[in-house]
């Protein structure tokens, strides 16, 4: 507390990243990382990175990579818009859609950062419970409202929803914008990037952090009608109007020209995802059923608290939260068949230790 802050920033609560603890015997399974690295046309396209392109200004619209977004994903470049991390595009798109209207819905059990944008931006935060099953309700969203917004799937759960659903949602919800976070859609839900013709009001917000393992270089994208994308364009030009630097733009170009390569590595975390889950439910874990490159699991004996700071000791890093609705809870991410070994092999001999 200090008389030189704003009294906004006087009662802010910012976000709280996982630790970023470094070191070779450390097994980091507490953000959602990818544990491949990203593939070799990206190294490479930043090793080309060329001295002038470095002295000068990026293209601030981000052209040529918002066309290469834009032919993947079968829309027009002036659907796409591009930012430093979805958690820019989830910012930007708070300031220019949920700013300033009545509360905006999003689930209790959810992305914590969505409370923080609130706060930080004054939004009334109107928070959904989920159902006893940590599934979302999509039925109770909805109605008189500023907005909605959600992970697909959902985090920390995991849970995806069907696109079925959020078509639902999309008919009876129209007059206000639909934010539909799809971080994790790359490890198991259906996207709804292709509803944005149909539905003006739906912006789909992904990251290249995550199924592209290029969260160090920072690069997330939006898609939605050319309406909501010049909306977005208007907040980041009244802002920073280089957000993504010339860098980022040539990995992400790049990136989206080795589909084989993410659809192997995609693929072997899921595998692992399913074996390391069988393996904890057979020690009598709680899991929820994932569509994402992480679990959500509660120990037999429900102390998490206790397991995460044993892990924590023995250099195995995953993520707790100390609060009373997941405070029996850790989220796992899925790292190498071999991190997740070290995983299992020091689980067992705390088990064996009781
Ligand atoms: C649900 C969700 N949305 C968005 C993000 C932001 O990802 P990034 O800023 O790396 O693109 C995360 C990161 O953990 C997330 O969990």
């Amino acid at each position: 507390m200090t008389q030189y802050w704003t009294d906004l920033v006087n009662r802010l609560t910012p976000y709280t990243p996982g630790e970023q603890r470094s070191g070779s015997d450390v097994v980091k399974l507490n953000t959602n990382e990818n544990p491949y690295p990203p593939s070799e046309l990206v190294l490479q396209a930043i090793a080309d990175v060329s001295p002038d392109s470095l002295r000068r200004y990026p293209d601030p619209q981000s052209s040529e990579l918002r066309k290469t977004l834009a032919g993947y994903h079968n829309v027009t470049a002036d659907q796409v818009f591009v930012g430093n991390g979805s958690d820019e595009i989830l910012a930007l798109a708070f300031m220019a859609f949920f700013k300033g209207k009545a509360p905006l819905q999003f689930p209790e059990i959810s992305y914590s950062f969505y409370p923080v944008y609130c706060d930080l931006l004054n939004i009334t935060p109107h928070m959904i419970p989920l159902n006893s099953d940590f599934t979302l309700p999509l039925t109770q969203l909805g109605g008189k409202c500023g907005g909605i917004v959600f992970p697909n799937p959902n985090a920390p759960t995991a849970i995806a929803v069907n696109k079925s659903d959020i078509e639902k949602l999309l008919q009876n919800n129209t007059s206000t914008v639909v934010l539909i976070d799809e971080a994790y859609a790359d490890f198991g839900a259906e996207s709804v990037i292709d509803l944005i013709d149909r539905y003006p009001n739906l912006v789909v917000s992904r990251t290249y952090s995550k199924g592209r393992s290029m969260a160090g270089l920072r690069l997330g994208a939006a898609f939605a009608s050319a309406e909501l994308i010049e909306g977005l364009r208007r907040v980041k030009d009244s802002f920073n109007s280089y957000p993504v630097d010339a860098v980022a733009q040539a990995a992400g170009i790049a990136s989206m020209g080795d589909e084989t390569y993410y659809r192997e590595t995609i693929k072997k975390i899921i595998a692992t995802r399913e074996h390391t889950t069988e393996l904890l439910k057979a020690q009598g874990y709680r899991v929820l059923p994932s569509a994402a490159n992480f679990i959500f699991v509660s120990p037999p004996d429900r102390d998490a608290a206790r397991l995460f700071a044993e892990l924590n000791k023995e250099d195995i890093l995953v993520r707790y939260w100390n609060n009373d609705q997941l405070k029996h809870w850790l989220r796992i991410t899925i790292g190498t068949d071999s991190e997740m070994k070290q995983l299992m092999a020091v689980l067992n001999k705390l088990h064996s230790h009781g």
